[in-house]
């Protein structure tokens, strides 16, 4: 068999969302630090704000985007253009505030937008996507273009409901059948493994799902106190209980055997996802 190269070869990619339907379940705080805790960690990290009415995770890396997503499809300035340096190398691809058409964008617009990340040039070890809350088009179609969904929940009615609802579109419109759970704001270990299984029993019972325990962070005072700072938690705080809690829920997705990286609708990085997984297969 005779594949062509690509002119530049890439590392393995991987990309996921961090999702959840429930707003202020910690999405964002959870999808930031996990992002800087990678980067730390030395790998390539690319963080995509894709609440793309109410963006917050410039503010929260203390960045001050110049231009945003919205350029980009303005046809502007390319994706590479607005990245922005956070620390550890981190690239930071900021969005809009208060702009109600960036949050009322269709379907065809989202793909175009999904499909521009193919061009960008640099090397990405880890993709991470800040998604936004509820289950609008948008959410979705930027959910089901992720390998990786993670799912934040926390342990009250609300959250659980919101989450189930996220999980059964993705299963019964995209045919998702993998997720990973992170269990936020808990008291313990004890607590977070409770609410996991707990909904496990409820989404189990009308699924034929494969959920995956990535673990808990817990309800810390840091969390808040670097939040109003705008800086990273991971930095302001590395001993505190809850980025050691990131830090493990990171070691543990590292383990999520990554054994769908395609899933047949449009995706991230197409292309690179298409050769690694070619890069796989004996020739
Ligand atoms: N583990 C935690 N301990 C303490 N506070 C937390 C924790 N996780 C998140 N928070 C706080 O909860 C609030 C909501 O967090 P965040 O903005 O990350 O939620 P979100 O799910 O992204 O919300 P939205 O849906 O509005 O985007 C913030 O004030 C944040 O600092
Ligand atoms: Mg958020």
């Amino acid at each position: 068999m005779n594949i062509k190269q690509p002119s530049k070869t890439f590392s393995p990619l991987r990309v996921m969302s961090v999702t959840g339907g429930k707003g202020g379940v910690g999405k964002s705080t959870i999808a930031v630090n996990m992002a800087v805790c990678y980067a730390k960690m030395n790998k390539k990290v690319l963080l995509f704000d894709a609440d793309l009415g109410l963006a917050n995770v410039d503010l929260m890396l203390g960045l001050r985007a110049k231009r945003t997503i919205h350029d980009v499809l303005d046809g502007q300035c390319t994706l590479e253009e607005v990245c922005l340096e956070g620390p550890y190398g981190l690239k930071v691809i900021p969005s809009t505030s208060g702009i109600q058409k960036m949050a009322d964008l269709g379907s065809v617009d989202i793909s175009r937008l999904i499909q521009s990340f193919s061009s960008m040039t640099s090397d990405v070890d880890i993709m991470i996507i800040d998604m936004a809350s509820g289950v609008s088009s948008q959410v979705i179609d930027f959910t089901q273009a992720t390998q990786d969904i993670v799912v934040v929940i926390c342990n009250n009615p609300a959250s659980l409901m919101d989450s189930y609802a996220v999980i059964k579109i993705l299963h019964q419109k995209y045919a998702r059948s993998r997720f990973g759970i992170v269990v936020n704001k808990v008291k313990s270990s004890y607590e977070g493994f409770e609410v996991y299984n707990k909904f496990q029993d409820v989404t189990a019972k009308f699924f034929n799902i494969n959920m995956h325990y990535l673990g808990h962070i817990p309800q810390d005072e840091c969390v808040h106190l670097s939040a109003l700072e705008g800086v990273s938690i991971v930095d302001k705080y590395p001993q505190s209980s809850a980025v050691i809690a990131l830090e493990k829920v990171c070691r543990g997705i590292n383990q999520w055997p990554d054994d769908s990286p395609l899933t047949g609708g449009i995706q991230f990085f197409f292309e690179r996802l298409i050769r690694s997984q070619l890069d796989n297969v004996e020739i």
